[in-house]
């Protein structure tokens, strides 16, 4: 049986998942997604032509390419649909995408919800993509979310107003604006009715296709860092981007599991509030941003940007059991005169290489860092290592002297087709 290989983010998100996703996708029979809903944002370039996805496993641009969503994913089916329709305008058939009956479903209030208490929290607020992502696992832990096939059962109104009514209570104390049941439930029944061919039981789909030999990568959303329970608690997304949320969000056992790839950046990027020890409030901080194009896919927001910070790095390795790591954007730090590395935390006197998510502890670490020289010629065209710059190696290696693990795919310019594979 074909093992599945895995693909998640180790940093704070953004790390390039959707090019190695893709890049690994050709070989693929299916893409799935297990974790996350549309906070996320996939950018993939073909052919010149830049592709965003935010809910659709970015594999379905292979031809074939089964495209699964698993149950673990919170679907807004309005954005789902704008991206169903967005594909096609543009050629690209969607027939084989599949959604699965226990996915959660995002709904107005969700939204709304997610934006009342963000300006609630004031200057503690998360810097959420304000997407209901929150609000909607809230309710799913809750026990009171209402799942995909909830759309088509003769409860769904009542499902749904129960919530609704409930929402209105809160929405009422904070002075924001109610919303009504019968509205929702109408647009949600069109909805319901355009995405029904793409539905089905996925957890016994994915284990038909591993028992016909089928190849799956999974597609991460997220990242170590953002998990809820091992991330900068509170400055965490509300699921497990990480391994264990990979099998839960798709039925997945562990023995399934094959190759876990962690992407990171050369750099590294965080959007939203929280801790973040290697950041650079800087001009190369800002020099950063503008030569990797470091802006939202999702909110457009500008990232901050900062060095790459090995603690963190040897932490997600830890925690999801990753067995080779895909680094992109060597060829935007190599543009830098010179850049660093973290390899330890200093706080107070004391110096320790072990991450920790407690939020004081991260405030008061300052990064202990290792320089090393830029000015790499372009390296865009390059397919071999061999071919690389001295001055590249030198950190490839350092890095995976440091953190014992081969970073197998090295990013070097935007497009499908500008990786170097080891
Ligand atoms: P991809 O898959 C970067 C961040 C938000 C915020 C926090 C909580 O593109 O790597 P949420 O809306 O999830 O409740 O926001 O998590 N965040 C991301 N940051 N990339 C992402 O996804 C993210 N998804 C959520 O900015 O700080
Ligand atoms: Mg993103």
């Amino acid at each position: 049986m074909n093992k599945v290989d895995v693909v998640l983010g180790s940093f704070y998100g953004d790390e390039g998942k959707g090019k190695i996703i893709d890049y690994l996708g050709g070989s693929a029979d299916v893409a799935l997604r297990a974790t996350g809903g549309n906070n996320a944002g996939h950018s993939i370039e073909v052919d010149g032509e830049k592709y965003v996805f935010h809910l659709i496993p970015s594999g379905i641009l292979n031809k074939g390419t089964l495209a699964i969503i698993g149950n673990g994913v919170v679907i807004d089916p309005k954005v789902l649909i704008s991206e169903i329709e967005s594909l096609e305008s543009r050629g690209k058939s969607v027939a084989k995408l599949r959604i699965s009956t226990k996915a959660h479903v995002i709904f107005p209030y969700h939204i709304e919800m997610d934006n009342m208490l963000e300006s609630n929290r004031g200057k503690n607020k998360i810097g959420t993509t304000a997407r209901g992502i929150g609000p909607c696992y809230c309710d799913k832990y809750e026990r009171s979310g209402i799942r995909i096939e909830d759309l088509y059962s003769d409860s769904f109104y009542e499902k749904l107003k129960r919530n609704v009514d409930a929402k209105n209570k809160i929405f009422k104390i904070y002075n924001y604006p109610t919303v009504s049941v019968d509205e929702i439930y109408k647009e949600y029944q069109q909805y319901a009715k355009k995405i029904k061919k793409y539905v089905c039981d996925t957890t016994i789909l994915i284990h038909d296709l591993l028992k016909k030999n089928k190849k799956i990568i999974c597609e991460g959303a997220q990242a170590t860092l953002l998990d809820i329970d091992f991330g900068s608690y509170p400055y965490v997304t509300s699921s497990n981007p990480t391994i264990g949320g990979i099998l839960s969000g798709s039925g997945l056992n562990p023995s399934n599991i094959g190759e876990v790839i962690g992407v990171m950046k050369a750099y590294s990027s965080r959007v939203g509030e929280g801790p973040y020890v290697t950041e650079l409030k800087n001009k190369t901080g800002d020099l950063i941003r503008e030569l990797g194009h470091e802006y939202g896919a999702t909110t457009k927001r500008p990232r901050r940007c900062g060095y790459l910070d090995l603690v963190a790095l040897r932490y997600a390795i830890l925690i999801n059991g990753i067995t080779a790591l895909c680094m992109n954007h060597l060829d935007t730090i190599g543009k830098l005169d010179k850049f660093k590395l973290c390899v330890a935390y200093k706080n107070g006197d004391k110096i320790t290489e072990d991450f920790t998510t407690n939020e004081k502890g991260l405030l008061e670490s300052n990064p202990v860092y290792e320089t090393f020289k830029g000015n790499f010629p372009d390296i865009s065209k390059i397919r071999k290592y061999e071919d690389l710059p001295i001055d590249a190696k030198k950190y490839i290696e350092r890095i995976e002297e440091f953190v014992g693990v081969p970073i197998k795919y090295i990013g070097v310019g935007a497009g499908r087709e500008d990786v170097i594979v080891r």
